[in-house]
């Protein structure tokens, strides 16, 4: 029912779902949140002593960040299958590196990086990515660092990467960001580390909240006004190596949860899921579209929420998804594109711009992928309207390299007549290196 093979250098997934259908069952673990491990990795290279980081997504992207900060001198190591050990450098000690800075796939690592970067005083750097990645905009990060007086140059007017970079004492600055960004939040937020002054940033709708929590943690002083969404850090803090836990990502949860939402007789728990509130978004609209999940074991790990969740089967139905629950759900719209197919009326996901600039264009993709697969799928501007209801039929589709992309059109195919082909499934190991196994693990046959 699920077969993976190599087709022109790459993998292809193939589902074909029996005639019975399938149900989701059990109890499942998912990797490491992705966002938390990228600033678990970068606070403790930057930190004085060491890091013991728990239960570490080992997926690309974090892969990525880890080769980045060893290439400035960083010691890095796997101690067993669950714990790595970062042995710091201490604040403002980055070494300039022998050579390019390669962030691959991740916006994260670049964007987050950047801003360690430019405030490294006398220190030369050039950072690169993969196709995805020097395609996506990078002036939203370097525009408030030049701002503070850093030096960046970079392909199409310093737009693009790659970029060079020749650090600088930066000033404090109160930075207003046109966008609700955690990426451009926390590069100007560690930027600021070594300002000679406070730096605040405000944006116009909360973003996922995991450097300001994880920079506390580590011995920063940083004051919230939630009215404003403001953060302001003060600079030049001792910042101290920290034992760090890092939850399950609800944004692989999403996957699980969609899928046991939309598969009848489903009935899954998926354990150890975070559940910040800045990124609860998907269980809102979920819950919105009349899912039937549960939180069991609410408990708080290491500073951040963490609850079992458990989701059973029902008739989703249509809603209307805009405005400030976005930034709270950005990475799981592919996956509640899905939802939708299979909710009765029809569901307008609007305000959600950004997806055009992510690892790929998410709407146009799952607008191109879906309707293949016989989904009523109309792409606006900034969303997509999506009339539930139709029967899904298998399609040759592609990833177009994007691991969200991949996972979201798997979990379609499991619900679809017929066969379907996933070009370049690879991807899934960007953020979820387990998830065909998973997969295989929690379907049985009807
Ligand atoms: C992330 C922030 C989000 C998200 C990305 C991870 C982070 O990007 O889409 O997958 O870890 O800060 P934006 O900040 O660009 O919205």
């Amino acid at each position: 029912m699920i077969h993976l093979e190599t087709v022109s250098s790459h993998q292809q997934l193939t589902i074909t779902p029996p005639v019975s259908g399938v149900s989701l069952q059990g109890r499942i673990r998912i990797p490491g949140d992705k966002s938390i491990s990228h600033r678990a990795l970068m606070l403790g290279a930057i930190a004085q002593g060491e890091t013991i980081i728990e239960g570490l997504l080992l997926g690309e992207d974090p892969r990525s960040t880890a080769a980045c900060f060893s290439a400035m001198g960083a010691k890095i190591s796997e101690l067993n299958e669950t714990e790595v050990r970062v042995e710091g450098i201490g604040l403002g000690n980055l070494q300039e590196p022998d050579n390019v800075l390669d962030a691959g796939n991740s916006g994260t690592t670049m964007r987050l990086m950047l801003g360690l970067l430019a405030s490294s005083p006398g220190k030369f750097f050039a950072v690169t990515g993969d196709h995805s990645l020097r395609s996506r905009p990078m002036s939203r990060v370097v525009n408030p660092l030049k701002e503070m007086g850093a030096q960046i140059w970079g392909k199409k007017g310093n737009t693009l990467a790659p970029l060079a970079i020749q650090g600088q004492q930066l000033k404090g600055i109160h930075y207003h960001s046109p966008i609700a960004s955690a990426q451009v939040k926390s590069c100007v937020l560690l930027a600021g580390l070594l300002a000679d002054s406070p730096t605040t940033v405000t944006e116009p709708a909360l973003s996922r909240d995991h450097s300001e929590r994880m920079l506390r943690a580590f011995g920063a002083h940083l004051t919230i006004d939630p009215e404003s969404n403001s953060v302001t850090l003060e600079p030049r803090p001792t910042l101290i190596g920290q034992k760090v836990i890092v939850p399950g990502d609800i944004s692989s949860a999403a996957f699980w949860l969609v899928a046991a939402a939309i598969t009848p007789d489903s009935d899954l728990t998926i354990e150890n899921v975070g559940i910040n509130p800045t990124r609860t978004g998907i269980l809102e609209a979920l819950e919105l579209m009349g899912a039937d999940i549960a939180l069991e074991n609410v408990r708080e790990v290491a500073g951040e929420p963490v609850a079992d969740l458990r989701v059973k089967y029902s008739q989703l139905k249509g809603c209307t998804i805009g405005g400030a629950i976005i930034p709270r759900l950005i990475d799981e719209i592919p996956i509640l594109a899905v939802a939708a197919c299979f909710a009765t009326g029809t569901t307008l996901i609007k305000d959600a711009e950004e997806l055009r600039v992510k690892e790929s264009d998410r709407l146009a993709v799952m607008a191109t992928e879906l309707t293949k697969m016989g989904a009523k799928v109309i792409e606006h501007p900034d969303g997509l309207e999506i009339a539930g209801g139709v029967t899904l039929q298998g399609a040759e589709t592609d990833s177009y390299t994007d691991h969200r992309i991949a996972m979201s059109l798997a979990i379609a195919a499991l619900n679809a007549q017929g066969a379907t082909q996933i070009y370049r499934a690879e991807a899934a190991s960007i953020s979820y290196p387990t998830f065909v196994e998973t997969l295989t693990g929690v379907c049985q046959a009807g």
